[in-house]
C-alpha cells in the first residue's frame, strides 16, 4: 500500500498483522519490530475479527479461532498468510486458503516432545489415580492404599493411534517403562524396531492403554465412537492429547460411567473451552485445559517459528513450515 506524507512523498505503509488467540508476548514483540500489529487478545468475536482483518497482510491464529472463507474474504486481497500458532490446523479451512492463493503455516516439531511428555503424564496420572488421590488428600482425607490401587505401566500393552512425530516420540519415551508397544495408522510408515503395527480394531482389543495422536481432518471425527470403545479391553485407559472431536464424548462418558473403560486422561475436548459436567464429575478422569505444548521453552519456540513464517511470506520467501 502506498501512502503520501504531508510533504507529498510516497511512502510504503508497513504491512498490518492481526493477532488473535494465544501468541505469547515474545511473538507479538517480534512482529512489532517489522509490522503494524493489531492484537485482538484471546478470543475476539466474529464481528471484531471481520472488521480488523480488512487489509491485513497476515492473520496469526490458534486452534480456538475458526478461519473460514468468509473471514478470508473480509481480509481481501492484501491477505498473504494465515499463520497458526499450533501444529494442528483443523480450525482453518485449508481449501478456502488454497483457492485464494494464500499461504497457511503451522508450528510442527518444536512442540513434539512437550506434547509427548504430557501424554505420558496423563498415562501415569490415570494409571496411578494421581488426580483423585491429590483431591482426596487436599480435602483432608487419608485414603488407604487399597482404596487407591492403580496399575503399573511396566508389562502393559500401549496402543498408539496415529504414528506421526508425537506418537513416535511417545513410543521412544515409553521404552524405559518396559511396555509392549502397538501402533495403528492409515499412512504407509514402516514399523520401527520394537513397535508392532495393528489394524485399529486389533490395537483396541489388545491394549491396556490407548493414546491418540491423529490430526482432525473430517475422516478422524469420532474415529473413536461407541463401537470402537466397545472393542477396547474392559477397564482399559484412554488418553487423548490430539483433538477432542476424535472421540465421541457422549459415548466416552457412557463407557466411563459403566466401568467399561477404566479411566480417561484428556487434554482436549469437542467444544473447548467447554468441559462437559459429566466428565468433571467422574472420578476416573484426569482433565487438563489443553496443555500439550505448554512449557516455556516450547511456547517460545512456537512463537518464534510462527513469526518466522509470517515474515517469510510477507517478504516473498518460502515459509519454514507451510501447510499450503
Ligand atoms: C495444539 O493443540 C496444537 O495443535 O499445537
Amino acid at each position: 500500500m502506498i501512502l503520501r506524507t504531508l510533504a507529498g512523498h510516497a511512502m510504503t505503509a508497513r504491512p498490518r498483522v492481526v493477532v488473535v488467540g494465544s501468541l505469547p508476548a515474545t511473538g507479538v514483540d517480534l512482529l512489532r519490530r517489522r509490522f503494524v500489529v493489531d492484537a485482538g487478545g484471546g478470543r475476539p468475536d466474529r464481528r471484531w475479527l471481520r472488521e480488523h482483518v480488512a487489509d491485513a497482510a497476515a492473520i496469526v491464529a490458534d486452534p480456538s479461532i475458526p478461519i473460514q472463507a468468509e473471514l478470508l474474504d473480509a481480509a481481501g486481497s492484501s491477505l498473504k498468510v494465515v499463520a497458526n500458532f499450533a501444529v494442528g490446523h483443523d480450525n482453518i479451512d485449508i481449501d478456502a486458503v488454497r483457492e485464494r492463493g494464500i499461504r497457511a503455516t503451522n508450528t510442527p516439531d518444536v512442540l513434539t516432545n512437550a506434547t509427548a511428555e504430557l501424554a505420558i503424564a496423563l498415562m501415569l496420572a490415570t494409571a496411578r489415580r494421581v488426580a483423585e488421590a491429590d483431591a482426596r488428600t487436599r480435602s483432608g482425607e487419608w485414603p488407604s492404599e487399597e482404596e487407591l490401587l492403580g496399575r503399573e505401566l511396566a508389562g502393559a500393552t500401549v496402543g498408539l493411534i496415529g504414528f506421526g512425530r508425537i506418537a513416535r516420540r511417545v513410543a521412544e519415551l515409553l521404552r524405559c517403562f518396559e511396555v509392549r508397544l502397538l501402533f495403528s495408522t492409515r499412512s504407509d510408515v514402516p514399523a520401527p524396531p520394537g513397535v508392532e503395527r495393528r489394524e485399529l480394531g486389533d490395537l483396541l482389543a489388545e491394549s491396556d492403554l490407548v493414546t491418540i495422536h491423529v490430526p482432525l481432518p473430517p475422516e478422524t471425527r469420532h474415529l473413536i465412537d461407541a463401537s470402537r470403545l466397545a472393542q477396547m479391553k474392559p477397564g482399559a485407559i484412554l488418553v487423548n492429547t490430539s483433538r477432542g472431536a476424535v472421540v465421541d464424548t457422549v459415548a466416552l462418558i457412557e463407557a466411563l460411567r459403566s466401568g467399561r473403560l477404566g479411566a480417561a486422561g484428556l487434554d482436549v475436548y469437542e467444544d473447548e473451552p467447554h468441559v462437559p459436567r459429566e466428565l468433571r464429575e467422574l472420578r476416573n478422569t484426569v482433565l487438563l485445559p489443553h496443555l500439550g505444548s505448554a512449557t516455556g521453552t516450547t511456547r517460545d519456540a512456537m512463537a518464534r517459528l510462527c513469526v518466522e513464517n509470517v515474515i517469510a511470506v510477507i517478504e516473498g520467501r518460502e515459509p519454514p513450515t507451510p501447510v499450503v
